[in-house]
């Protein structure tokens, strides 16, 4: 717990404490443990002089910021009109019945999570997902299920690599 509050105050001294960084020093205190715990939203309340309440519904109002652990990888599908319109329920769709799970939830072996996010400003060739921090466009159920397996054999290969004593 203290190292992960060092860590934090360090993010927090790094942009400085007026409310303006809020969101930068959410955001990055986010990327570096994968998500926020109230521990992380209480140092950020005090350091900040905002109210805990203020930092919480800052916290839950962006979609990259997130307030429960989420699986080693992350595909968000933007539901917003154009790619809905787009295609987006057929992909919505093809998520959930290749990981057997709903959007808003993680896969039972921690690997997968499935959320959604409004525009990320690749409408013109949506539907768009993000994996983790990479962006596809024009998806089709088929391509989302070649997109998954290559991150599944990317993964099978390192999972091989550190059986075999570290990356080759
Ligand atoms: S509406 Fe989906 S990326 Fe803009």
């Amino acid at each position: 717990m203290v190292e992960v509050l060092a860590a934090t105050d360090k993010i927090i001294d790094g942009y400085g404490t007026d409310r303006e960084a809020l969101v930068e020093i959410l955001r990055e205190v986010n990327d570096e443990g994968g998500h926020l715990t109230r521990a992380h939203l209480q140092r950020i309340a005090e350091r900040t002089n905002l109210p805990l309440s203020e930092v919480y519904s800052v916290a839950s109002f962006y979609t990259m910021i997130s307030l429960e652990p989420l699986g080693r990888h992350v595909i968000r599908l933007c539901q917003d009109a154009p790619c809905h319109v787009a295609g987006g329920r057929e992909v919505w769709e093809a998520l959930e019945h290749e990981f057997g799970i709903p959007f808003g939830e993680t896969t039972l072996d921690g690997q997968w999570s499935l959320l959604t996010t409004s525009c990320i400003g690749a409408c013109a060739v949506g539907p768009v997902i993000m994996v983790d921090d990479d962006i596809y466009g024009n998806l089709t159920p088929d391509k989302v299920r070649e997109i998954v397996a290559r991150y599944r054999e990317a993964d099978a290969q390192d999972a091989a690599s550190e059986s075999q004593g570290g990356p080759a």
